[in-house]
This record gives structure tokens, C-alpha cells and sequence, in this order.
């Protein structure tokens, strides 16, 4: 029996198809390659909700939400101040369940996805001693994130590259914490319980957690020479190398090439390195785990993407919560509308009551 729920289905989905022995992505029924070269990340959240929700106008309605999502946080932030930035964007996201329901901008899908960006930027200007900047209603998405948070508008170039970046992660069928979403969905507990509960899953190293340790591998390695070493010694540790692995693909992540190439585009001090770092990481995995095809995720050019826009290292796993949200929300309609309780089956292994005399 397996305990990690391989291979079994438990949705059926219009939303993504990951087929991981070709390395294959596709966003309903764009390959990821396409998607992140064609669309922005409204496109994206329009793509993924045509059909479950209304798509009309997406790009300001998102603004306007944005803007009536930032009324929120002088309410919510005080309890989620000091924390991790995670856990203080959960804590703010939960407090949404709180206002009255259905207003376009508090706790409805378009509420969530417009929340995310607003509540980190305001937790990040918080911890830094910095005014509070409100969303631009006119911006795109992306751009409106990098603006709230450096408090000046953001450079296209590097607003393009975390587009391209929110687009690639935006969905990725039944991954954990998507599948935390569907199934608190499934209870009809609605979407505010069904975001935080992903955002709970998100942040483990095993899923949305290894950008940040990525680019610590980095630097505890140094230098290029250093890496082969430094490998071997971590493995040799039982340790495993963030970004590296995968639960579906026997293969490349296909968005580790996407990432790469949007990284290409930047001017990464550290992309040489991670080039280097990565060759290392390979020919190490495959020598430890021969059996075990065991190649690059999405994370490890995640960090050097996320690194060269301007963000702190802290803040990566938010990023990718920005993101994902939009499947998030996306696979929550579809559950939604499938009306279906998922309540999966246990085989108990654990002592018998002894029989009463
Ligand atoms: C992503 C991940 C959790 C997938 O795990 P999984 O499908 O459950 O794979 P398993 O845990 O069954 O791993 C199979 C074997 O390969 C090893 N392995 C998997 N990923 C490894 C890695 N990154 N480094 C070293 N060894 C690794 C495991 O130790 C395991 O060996 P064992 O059977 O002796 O315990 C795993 O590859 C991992 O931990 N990667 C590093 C974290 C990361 O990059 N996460 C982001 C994912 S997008």
C-alpha cells in the first residue's frame, strides 16, 4: 500500500494536465511554454476561470478589488505582524472570513486573488518601518506587487518576468496544496477556508517552501569549484538538494526550462553559479539514486527568478502563492460545482479491542 497517494485519482479536472513522464505541462490546453510567453497573470486567472466564474473585465475588476482589499488591513494586520511572511499572510487571508460575504473585494475568489499581493506588501512595508503604499487600481498584477512593496513604480522588465512567473505556476493539477483546497471546498466550508487551508500546505520545504533554501544552498557553496563537494557531503549527510525531485515527473520539470529562460533575460549575478551548481547537483543525484530519475523542479530556477526581480528570499514562497491562487480558486469553483464530498478511506492497522470475557 502506498501512503503518499501516488497515483491515484481523486478529481477530474479541466485545468491542468501534468504528464510527468514526457515532462509535459498544460494550462488548459496551453503548454506552460506558451502560456508564460503569451499571457500576464490576469490572463492566466481568465483562462483558468472561463466558465466557473465571470471573466468579463478581469483586469479592473482585479484593480478595484485590490483597492477594497487594502481597506481591510488596518483590521487585519496588527495579529499578523512579527510573524514569517507566510504565516502572516494566512493569518490576514483567514481574517477575511470575518466580513460580509459577497461583496466583489472581500472573501470571494476575485477577493482572494486581489487580497494576496495587497496583505503581503503590507506586511513587508510593516516589518521594514515604511508607510503602508495603497494598490494602484490601474496597474497589472504583477507590476501593482513590485510597486507596493518598493513604493515606486515598477521597472516592466522585471514586472514582465514575475508575470511570466505567476503565469507558470499558476496551476499544477493535484498538488498538495491544491488539494487541501479541494478538499476543504468539497465540505462546502467556501473559499476563504479553502485558500488558507492551501496557503497551510503551501508553505512545507516538500512543496512551496524550497525557493528560499535554494538560493542558501547557493551561498553555502560559494563558488562554482566548491559545489561537487558540498554535494556529495550533503547527501552523504542523508540530506536532500532543494529543487531537485519530484512527486510526478520522471523527467525535467517542464518550468524549469521556462524559468530559466525568463531568467536569461535578467541580469542574475547568480545564474552562472546556479548553472554550475545544477550540473553538479545531477550527475550527484543520478550517482546516489540510480534508479531514481531524479532531475531539476520548478524551484531551483524559481529562486534565481524571484532573487533577480528584487525579491527577498523570505518572501518566495508568498510569491508563489500569488500565483497559485489562481488555480487554487480555479479548482475550488470546479470542485464546488461537483457537489461531491471528498472523503477518502483509511485501513486501520492498530490493536483489536480485546473481547470482554
Ligand atoms: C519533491 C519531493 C518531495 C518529491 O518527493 P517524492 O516523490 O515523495 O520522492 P521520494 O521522497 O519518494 O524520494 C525518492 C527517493 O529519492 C530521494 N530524493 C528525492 N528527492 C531528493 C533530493 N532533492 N535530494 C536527494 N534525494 C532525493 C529520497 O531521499 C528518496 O530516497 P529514499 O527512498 O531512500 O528515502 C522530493 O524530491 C524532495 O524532497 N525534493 C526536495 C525539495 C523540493 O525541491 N521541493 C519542491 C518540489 S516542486
Amino acid at each position: 500500500m502506498t501512503t503518499g497517494l501516488d497515483g491515484i485519482v481523486a478529481a477530474e479536472t479541466v485545468m491542468s494536465l501534468v504528464d510527468g513522464q514526457r515532462g509535459v505541462l498544460v494550462i488548459r490546453g496551453l503548454p506552460v511554454e506558451e502560456a508564460a510567453r503569451t499571457l500576464d497573470f490576469e490572463g492566466v486567472l481568465a483562462l483558468l476561470w472561463d466558465g466557473f466564474a465571470d471573466t468579463a473585465d478581469l483586469k479592473p475588476r482585479l484593480g478595484a478589488a485590490r483597492a477594497a482589499a487594502f481597506r481591510h488591513v488596518p483590521r487585519l494586520l496588527p495579529a499578523a505582524a512579527g510573524l514569517p511572511p507566510i504565516d502572516g499572510l494566512r493569518a490576514m487571508i483567514a481574517g477575511l472570513a470575518d466580513d460580509a460575504p459577497n461583496k466583489e473585494g472581500d472573501g470571494t475568489p476575485l477577493g482572494l486573488v486581489a487580497a494576496m499581493p495587497v496583505f503581503l506588501a503590507a506586511l513587508v512595508r510593516l516589518a521594514q518601518g515604511k508607510a503602508l503604499v495603497a494598490p494602484d487600481p490601474k496597474a497589472g498584477h504583477a507590476a501593482d506587487l513590485l510597486r507596493m512593496l518598493a513604493g515606486k513604480p515598477a521597472d516592466p522588465k522585471l514586472a514582465r518576468a514575475l508575470d511570466a512567473y505567476l503565469v507558470t505556476v499558476s496551476d499544477h493539477g493535484l498538488n498538495a496544496s491544491t488539494f487541501a483546497a479541494r478538499v476543504v471546498a468539497s465540505t462546502l466550508a467556501g473559499a476563504v477556508a479553502s485558500v488558507t487551508a492551501a496557503l497551510c500546505a503551501l508553505k512545507g520545504p516538500l512543496h512551496g517552501g524550497a525557493p528560499g533554501p535554494v538560493l542558501d544552498m547557493l551561498d553555502a557553496i560559494g563558488i562554482g569549484a566548491a559545489a561537487p563537494g558540498w554535494i556529495k557531503a550533503e547527501l552523504a549527510a542523508g540530506r536532500r538538494l532543494m529543487g531537485f525531485g519530484h512527486r510526478i515527473y520522471r523527467t525535467r520539470d517542464p518550468r524549469a526550462d521556462v524559468l530559466k529562460s525568463v531568467v536569461a533575460g535578467l541580469s542574475s549575478r547568480r545564474i552562472a553559479m546556479a548553472e554550475t551548481v545544477e550540473k553538479a547537483a545531477l550527475v550527484a543525484l543520478h550517482r546516489h539514486r540510480p534508479d531514481r530519475p531524479l532531475d531539476t523542479n520548478v524551484e531551483f530556477y524559481t529562486a534565481l527568478v524571484l532573487d533577480a526581480v528584487g525579491l527577498d528570499r523570505s518572501l518566495f514562497t508568498p510569491a508563489f502563492a500569488i500565483g497559485r491562487v489562481a488555480g487554487w480558486t480555479a479548482h475550488i469553483l470546479e470542485q464546488e460545482q461537483s457537489g461531491r464530498l471528498l472523503r477518502p478511506d483509511s485501513r486501520y492497522v492498530g490493536p483489536q479491542p480485546s473481547l470482554a470475557a
